[in-house]
């Protein structure tokens, strides 16, 4: 158990570093919080109209998920008997609640779509393919950043349940249950035709 932690840690660690945050004051744009959703994602760092910073927040977004994964398929096997993938799961969950509830920002943190693309792209990374490929094909139909992660992280056990069976299945429906929870105010907003499409720049919460 022990180790299972040190796992979770590490990937808490990991995910909690805000990158749009980060990235966006260290360009003098201010508190990105401030505007369009209020999020910290790289779907609302694009609204300050910097595509440069808004893709940064992206990648760095998908790749602390990565690492996590990584290192806990290392870490965990290195300390007890236990296979990779418990290790990557579990440093996976840590990223993914350490990227939603950051200790740093009072717990209030991302929506957690770009994290749970790196962490699906590090334990199989053709269910990493699926999510996008699903994202691409919403977002280009309806420009909706918000339905596009919906609808993906309802694929993505699926995926994952294809490619290595129901236990991950499981533990990344509970991610998606949580990005999906996490999405509340969008699905409100869809609900009710109000949505920000993707692009459209500074609108008001
Ligand atoms: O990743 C967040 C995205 O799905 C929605 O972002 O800023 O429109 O709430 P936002």
């Amino acid at each position: 158990l022990g180790a299972i932690l040190c796992c979770l840690a590490l990937g808490y660690a990991l995910g909690s570093i805000p990158f749009g945050l980060l990235l966006t004051r260290a360009a003098g744009l201010g508190d990105v919080r401030a505007i369009g959703s209020g999020n910290i994602g790289a779907t609302n760092v694009l609204r300050t109209g910097n595509k440069g910073l808004a893709a940064a927040t992206l990648i760095l977004d998908v790749l602390k998920g990565t690492a996590a994964t990584l290192l806990g398929a290392y870490l965990l096997p290195a300390l007890v008997p236990a296979s990779p993938i418990t290790g990557a799961l579990a440093a996976g969950i840590g990223a993914f609640l350490g990227h939603l509830f950051p200790v740093w920002l009072g717990f209030k943190g991302g929506k957690g779509v770009a994290t749970y693309i790196g962490i699906l792209a590090g334990i199989a990374w053709k269910a990493a393919l699926g999510f996008c490929a699903l994202w691409l094909i919403v977002a280009f139909v309806t420009r909706y950043s918000s339905l596009s992660a919906l609808i993906a992280a309802c694929g993505a056990p699926l995926l994952i349940w294809w490619l290595l069976g129901p236990i991950p299945a499981i533990v990344f429906a509970g991610l998606s249950a949580l990005l999906i929870g996490m999405h509340h105010a969008n699905i409100r907003r869809l609900l009710a035709g109000e949505e920000h499409k993707i692009g459209a720049s500074n609108k008001a919460r």
